[in-house]
C-alpha cells in the first residue's frame, strides 16, 4: 500500500495526498471518486466541513511545526 502524505498547512488546511478512505463519526463513507488530493478544514470556518473551502484565508492563524511524537 502506498503511503499517504498529510501536510498541516500554516494558517490553513490539512492537505491529503494519496488514496484514502474517509468516514464520518457514524461510519458512513465519503464518496471521494477519483480524488487523491484534497484538503480538510482545521479552522472550523468551512461551509463544506470536513473539507476546506478556502474560508480560512485571512481568518485563521496557526503556524505548524512538526515535532517528535515519540518523546
Ligand atoms: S482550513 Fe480552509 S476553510 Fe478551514
Amino acid at each position: 500500500m502506498e503511503k499517504v502524505k498529510i501536510t498541516i498547512n500554516n494558517n490553513g488546511s490539512i492537505r491529503i495526498e494519496g488514496e484514502v478512505e474517509l468516514y464520518d463519526g457514524s461510519g458512513n463513507k465519503f464518496e471521494l471518486g477519483d480524488k487523491k488530493i484534497f484538503s480538510l478544514c482545521r479552522c472550523g470556518l468551512s461551509n463544506k466541513k470536513p473539507f476546506c473551502d478556502g474560508s480560512h484565508k485571512g481568518n485563521f492563524v496557526h503556524e505548524c511545526q512538526a515535532w517528535d511524537l515519540t518523546k
